[in-house]
């Protein structure tokens, strides 16, 4: 009778470990199917980052490439007015011609300034958003997987189970939580690459717009010597 007894008590134990043991293993899985979707997700995100400041890149390089044949072309035909100019002699032509030189290598730096600025403002855009935050994410993901040992670990399995289960519970409401939230930072943080390129653009634009002006402005400084034979 006391045998039997042991040996029930010692089944229903048995059927009750085994049953604890299945939640861990559900736990175990759920964790891991989660960290690979996640993981998944964040590999997109990571892909659509890298093509959106690809595109933003050929975008400004586009602009930059408008920018050098209109200067060229004006230059082109200044360099015709000097040398079709009437009643100039030719210490003074060539004075102007040396003028115009010097003049450009002006107008190559304010490309080059142009150029420059837009690209430091989209490097670090691109550097500093999403990135940080996405290898932030993943490495918290990650640790996801080894959730259930890590618990396990820390809670005593055979007396306080249910503080174990408690735990993994709490742990599975945040890792969901997270994959949502994070999930929609980070496509958020990849939208707002468009509000800096779009002022990167903009500050390219009149900077462009600035460096014609000023290339203008030199042609009619270098005309003025020509009017007047340079006297
Ligand atoms: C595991 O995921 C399934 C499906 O989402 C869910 O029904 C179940 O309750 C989860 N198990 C645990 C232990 O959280």
């Amino acid at each position: 009778m006391f045998a039997k007894f042991i040996l029930v008590t010692a089944l229903v134990q048995l059927a009750c470990a085994q049953q604890q043991f299945d939640v861990l293993v559900e736990f175990g899985t759920n964790f891991s199917t989660l960290a690979l979707e996640t993981q998944n997700e964040i590999a997109e995100l990571y892909h659509f980052n890298g093509e959106m400041i690809r595109e933003f890149n050929r975008e400004l390089l586009l602009e930059l490439g408008r920018m050098v044949p209109a200067m060229r072309e004006a230059d082109t035909s200044f360099q015709a007015q000097i040398e079709s100019a009437d009643g100039v002699d030719d210490d003074c032509r060539e004075y102007v011609r040396d003028l115009r030189e010097l003049f450009l290598l002006f107008q190559n730096w304010d490309i080059q300034d142009c150029a420059y600025y837009a690209h430091v403002e989209l490097q670090f855009d691109s550097l500093n958003r999403f990135l940080p935050y996405a290898i932030t994410f993943l490495s918290e993901n990650t640790r996801s997987i080894s959730q259930v040992v890590q618990s396990f670990g820390r809670n005593n399995g055979v007396a306080g189970f249910d503080a174990l289960v408690q735990e993994l519970d709490g742990e599975w409401e945040y890792y969901q939580t997270l994959a949502v939230s994070f999930g929609d930072f980070l496509f958020d943080e990849i939208l707002l690459h468009a509000d800096v390129a779009d002022r990167v653009y903009l500050a390219l634009y009149e900077c462009r717009e600035t460096a014609l002006d000023l290339q203008q402005s030199d042609h009619e400084y270098i005309l003025e010597y020509l009017d007047v034979n340079c006297a």
